[in-house]
């Protein structure tokens, strides 16, 4: 007998400071893979982001405003809670190398331990977004190198209006 077909809810978390070619990317393929994708920023006052939370939000839902079934969101806690009270069976993380690797091995066994019926789904990243991070991407910028192909033009835009104020 055929299974009945459930939606499938999928979070996708993160510091998004700020969202890159490399994130979008893989809310573009992954929006294709679940019936619902929330992309979820973490909120962390022990970290000192460059882009407010508020600020953050307004850049993804730039960007996501392009995809009907992702929608964007905040959380604080522990993700397998929030993914519950979300009604998320699954949360998304991207792959970029084989360094990103041992962090996400921990973070997916931890979570599982803390809930195993919230699956983690890694999707690596495309080659030419692979050595793509906010990080760098921050430090580039403030160096005065080149970002245009490296962040979406809305981010690019906010981070000019940021150094020139
Ligand atoms: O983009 P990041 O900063 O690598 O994302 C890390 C994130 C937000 C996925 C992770 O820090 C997280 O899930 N924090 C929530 C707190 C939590 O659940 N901690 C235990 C997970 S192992």
């Amino acid at each position: 007998m055929a299974e009945q077909p459930q939606s499938v809810v999928a979070i996708y978390p993160g510091s998004f400071d700020p969202i890159t070619n490399g994130h979008l990317d893989l809310i573009r393929r992954s929006s294709r893979l679940f019936d619902r994708l929330i992309v979820s920023i973490l909120r962390n006052d022990s970290k000192q982001p460059l882009f407010s939370l508020s600020d953050r939000m307004e850049m993804l839902r730039d960007v996501a405003a392009g995809f009907p079934n992702v929608e964007v969101d905040c959380f604080e806690g522990l993700l397998v809670h929030y993914a519950q009270r979300r009604g998320a069976r699954v949360v998304l993380r991207g792959i970029r190398a084989i360094s990103d690797y041992e962090y996400e091995l921990q973070m997916t066994h931890m979570n599982r331990r803390l809930n195993p019926e919230i699956e983690t789904v890694f999707l690596m990243a495309n080659d030419s977004y692979s050595f793509i991070s906010s990080r760098l991407v921050k430090e580039v910028f403030r160096l005065g190198g080149d970002i245009k192909e490296l962040v979406p033009a809305s981010v690019l835009a906010r981070m000019r209006e940021r150094a020139s104020s």
